[in-house]
């Protein structure tokens, strides 16, 4: 069993991944999408996206991360992922699948699942570009406004070239909304020959479990359930017999929080700090009841000095707790 950690834009970045992989269970992470539109990007982008570049395309904890490209002109995809690589990421992966507006404007992300041929020139475009030992995979969504050409899409990713697939069991057109149809993902398995990742609605080890059932793949990519959950990845790899590791608890929650805002404090614009924070108590609170009241009380914060002894306080509650336990 393998597990991935999704790219998520604007939720899911360096200093999140820094933290969630520390917890075990994640093999490989991808990073957010990099935006190619008709520029060559200068280095310094990539690198400030995907700052584990300066770290041998890995987290502090090990794990190694591939950085995602999104765009629709293969030249330009190509031009770009050569100067990527040469950045050296564990791997590139090609976004699509993503279903905002401004993007499938353009012609990218999910509005190119419209178009298998592009698909494929991108990829073909991309893997010629860059050093035969560089991965080259990508992520795909099982259609724009259904599902017709998700099989023709998928062949075009295998046939170009790409080592890899992940697929999000979603049309553009179902969003987010619940259910995810693994069942597709067997489909498409079926018709290619490369190793095919699932992803979608994992947020417990028992939908890793059905996931895994329904669609044969025995490597999963899980996005919100970790960020929810943060020990999710080893509690599934436990339940499915790979070397994992128990279920999260609150208590071992709690010194990754206040990793995770010295982080923010020290990699992140001074504005957008308190809500970081608070964006992953929102996620949290769906799992942990101790989060709702942290997210409860730090709602309406945004004095850093107040979530500073905010935080001390539940590191001396956690030390407290211990010592109790402990003496019993
Ligand atoms: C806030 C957010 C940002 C996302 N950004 C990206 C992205 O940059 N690239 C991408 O391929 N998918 C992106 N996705 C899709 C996720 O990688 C994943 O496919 C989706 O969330 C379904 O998986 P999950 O149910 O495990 O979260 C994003 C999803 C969310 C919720």
């Amino acid at each position: 069993m393998t597990i991935l950690l999704a790219p998520m834009e604007g939720l899911l970045d360096f200093v999140l991944r820094d933290i969630l992989t520390r917890a075990g269970g994640v093999d490989r992470c991808v990073s957010e999408f990099i935006r190619i539109t008709d520029q060559l990007l200068p280095e310094r982008v990539f690198t400030r996206i995907v700052p584990e570049l300066h770290h041998g395309g890995r987290t502090l904890a090990g794990v190694p991360v591939r950085a995602q490209l999104l765009g629709s002109d293969p030249v330009c995809m190509a031009e770009n992922a050569a100067r990527l690589a040469a950045l050296g990421p564990a791997g590139i992966d090609l976004n699509f699948g993503c279903p905002a507006n401004v993007v499938n404007r353009h012609g990218g992300g999910a509005a190119l699942l419209r178009e298998p041929e592009t698909i494929a020139a991108i990829v073909a475009a991309v893997r010629r570009a860059v050093p035969a030992h560089m991965p080259v995979s990508a992520k795909m969504r099982l259609g724009y406004h259904d599902d017709a050409l998700a099989i023709a899409c998928a062949q075009a990713i295998a046939g170009s070239g790409a080592g890899e697939l992940v697929v999000h069991a979603r049309t553009k057109a179902q969003a987010y909304r619940p259910p995810a149809y693994w069942e597709r993902v067997a489909d498409i398995r079926a018709a290619v020959a490369i190793p095919v990742v699932a992803n979608g609605e994992i947020w417990t080890v028992d939908d890793a479990r059905r996931c895994r059932a329904a669609s044969g793949c025995d490597m999963l990519m899980i996005g919100r359930g970790a960020v929810a959950d943060p020990g999710l990845g080893r509690a599934i790899k436990a339940s499915m017999g790979t070397a994992g590791g128990p279920a999260m608890g609150w208590p071992e929650l709690v010194p990754l929080l206040a990793e995770f805002w010295q982080l923010v404090c020290s990699r992140l614009d001074a504005r957008s700090r308190p809500g970081r924070l608070k964006q992953w108590l929102n996620f949290l609170r769906r799992r942990f009841p101790e989060a709702e009241t942290a997210y409860q009380s730090l709602k309406t914060i945004n004095d850093p000095a107040l979530i500073d002894r905010w935080l001390a306080g539940l590191l001396q509650a956690r030390a407290a707790d211990a010592g109790r336990l402990q003496a019993a």
